[in-house]
């Protein structure tokens, strides 16, 4: 079975955008990271990052129809800024029916402005996972698994 790692906008500039908030380990190193996460939690592991909303609607309708088909897991997504605006996004998961996502964010978005501070993912996400820079996407995969596995 799968596990299937989304990324979205800008999170392709991991390491050298806004450190500050970030930190320095880049996206291939986010996904080197996750593949390892999921051969300890016998899991295979797919990645995506797009900066094209549509994209990542795409995958996710994939993603159902694998949930479906009993290939897939879960999802775990880190929305970048589609977090805040995306509808389409809410609805795509939602749309897919049973499929758990669970939406993860390098920073704590609640201790920044207050536009990152609501989420449309969220209401259609299993969890939530924020603030634990990317560890968050270790901690992700390992509340998808725990959670499943009841
Ligand atoms: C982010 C937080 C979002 O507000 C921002 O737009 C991002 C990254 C995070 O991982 O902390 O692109 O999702």
């Amino acid at each position: 079975k799968k596990i299937l790692v989304l990324n979205g906008p800008n999170l392709n500039l991991l390491g050298t955008r806004e450190p500050a908030q970030y930190g320095h380990t880049t996206l291939a190193d986010v996904e080197a990271m996750c593949k390892e996460t999921g051969e300890r939690l016998g899991y295979e592991v797919e990645c995506f990052q797009s900066n094209w909303e549509g994209a990542l609607l795409d995958k996710v309708h994939e993603a159902g129809q694998a949930f479906r088909d009993g290939t897939l897991l879960g999802v775990v997504i880190n929305p970048g800024a589609l977090t805040h605006t995306s509808i389409a996004l809410h609805d795509a998961i939602k749309g897919v029916g049973d499929l758990p996502v669970i939406e993860i964010h390098i920073s704590n978005v609640h201790a920044r402005e207050s536009f990152r501070h609501h989420s449309y993912v969220s209401p259609a996400a299993a969890g939530i996972v924020v603030g634990f820079g990317v560890t968050g996407y270790i901690l992700a995969m390992e509340g998808l698994v725990r959670k499943l596995q009841g």
